[in-house]
């Protein structure tokens, strides 16, 4: 077989990238280890920024996602029961986020995948890419039980933190940043009506808590735990009374609750490597970096990578320019360190921290008090967590 880029892994970036590639008229195979079932049970983000919003419509995938999304135009920041709204749109001159579900995103790149007759390999196994130092680089998988080959231009390594591609880069050619929080997120599904039309960030002296949603019949709320804990040891109902300890009495007897549709345990931790391009192989969204979710960029990053990677692989096949994919690494990894930066600092004051001494506290509230009463601190976190310009 061959194709111009061998996409690994049909997450968000992979499948975005193939759509986005596709209407550019330039070929390629999406390859994954799992299959579609198993990545639409994922239950991960739920908050969208404009460029999303606009490469999906980009991508010809939009139709649903313009029906059915919620634009939120600010959300509440709680600290110890005082309430105070940030107004995204006001604050930005006009900028809101969409709540609409990673998993409707993936599904509706997979229709649109599907529609256009575009190949795809779910459950392939072995996947590895082969010479991407030089100028032919192929990709080998085995699937149903048979071997294959793809010889390609161009690998885009889309396959998350643990996939095969970070493995292959040569020892050395790549260094990584790291920082790991030390406390999880719970996180609960449930088909009822969100307890606000807005998200709500809550730091309270027992952990911080998120109330977000899906649509206005699903809800999606998180509290934070220890990073040792297990999600088979909670109950839904220790869940919600845990929720409810954590918001000021007025909205917490506003929740509506409801058996799980899902639970799991999120682990935090900011991890940036760089650079994100090897030759022939270029890594995108998770594979090249995480963020704690605080804040939700993970989904939207992987977003912008894909929108750079683009502009790189649509100049190079336009008229044989290498400008834009030797910019790639540099161009990706300036909005990647703004938003680290901007996922760290919301996860510092919202979070309470084991080994928090009464000065720690003191300077979350200072930070909150901050936010509270200057329109310029309030405008910094706006237009970081509407997201910052392409
Ligand atoms: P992924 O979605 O991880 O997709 C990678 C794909 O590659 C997968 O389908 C995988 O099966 C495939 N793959 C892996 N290894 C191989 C291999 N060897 N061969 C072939 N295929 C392979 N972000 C937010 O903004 N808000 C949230 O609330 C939020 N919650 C999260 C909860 C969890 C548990 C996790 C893990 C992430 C969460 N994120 C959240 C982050 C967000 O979901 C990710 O940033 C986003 O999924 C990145 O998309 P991606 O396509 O780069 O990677
Ligand atoms: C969600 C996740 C986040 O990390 C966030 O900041 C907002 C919403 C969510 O899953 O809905």
């Amino acid at each position: 077989m061959r194709t111009q880029v061998v996409i690994i892994g049909s997450g968000p970036s992979g499948l975005l990238l193939g759509q986005l590639l596709y209407r550019a008229g330039i070929d390629n195979i999406v390859l994954d280890r799992s299959s579609k079932e198993h990545i639409l049970g994922r239950i991960r983000a739920g908050v969208l920024e404009e460029g999303m919003v606009g490469l999906m419509e980009q991508a010809g995938a939009a139709a649903r996602m313009q029906r059915e999304n919620l634009p939120h135009d600010g959300f509440d920041l709680i600290f110890d029961d005082e309430v105070h709204r940030i107004d995204l749109f006001g604050l930005t001159g006009g900028k809101r986020v969409h709540v609409y579900g990673q998993t409707e995103i993936t599904q509706d790149l997979m229709d649109a995948r599907e529609a256009e007759g575009l190949q795809s390999f779910y459950e392939a196994s072995d996947v590895r890419p082969h010479d991407f130092d030089g100028s032919r680089p192929y990709v080998t998988f085995e699937h149903d039980g048979q071997d294959h080959r793809i010889e390609c231009d161009f690998v885009a390594g889309c396959d998350g933190f643990h996939g095969i591609c970070r493995q292959v880069v040569p020892d050395g050619a790549m260094e990584t940043f790291e920082k790991v929080y030390p406390f999880g997120w719970l996180g609960l599904l449930s088909d009822v009506p969100p307890v606000h039309d807005e998200l709500i960030y809550a730091n309270h002296r027992r952990g911080f808590a998120l109330c977000s949603m899906r649509s206005k019949t699903r809800s999606r709320y998180y509290v934070q735990c220890l990073a040792s804990e297990r999600a088979e040891d909670w109950t839904a109902d220790a869940f919600w009374d845990e929720l409810r300890r954590r918001l000021p009495e007025e909205t917490a007897e506003r929740v509506t609750t409801g058996p799980a549709l899902e639970m799991s345990i999120a682990p935090l931790r900011s991890v940036v490597s760089e650079p994100m391009r090897f030759g022939r192989l270029f890594l995108a969204g998770d594979a090249a970096h995480i963020v704690p979710p605080t804040g939700a960029k993970g989904l939207n990053l992987a977003a912008s990578d894909v929108h750079y990677l683009l502009e790189g692989l649509r100049d190079y096949y336009a008229d044989g320019s290498e400008a834009g994919i030797d910019a790639y690494s540099q161009r990706a990894l300036h909005r990647i360190w703004n938003a680290e930066r901007f996922s760290w600092w919301m996860t510092s004051v919202t979070h309470r921290f084991p080994d928090m001494s009464g000065f720690d506290r003191h300077i979350q509230r200072a930070e909150f008090s901050q936010l509270v009463h200057s329109k310029a601190a309030s405008t910094v976190l706006a237009e970081n967590y509407v997201g910052l310009p392409y």
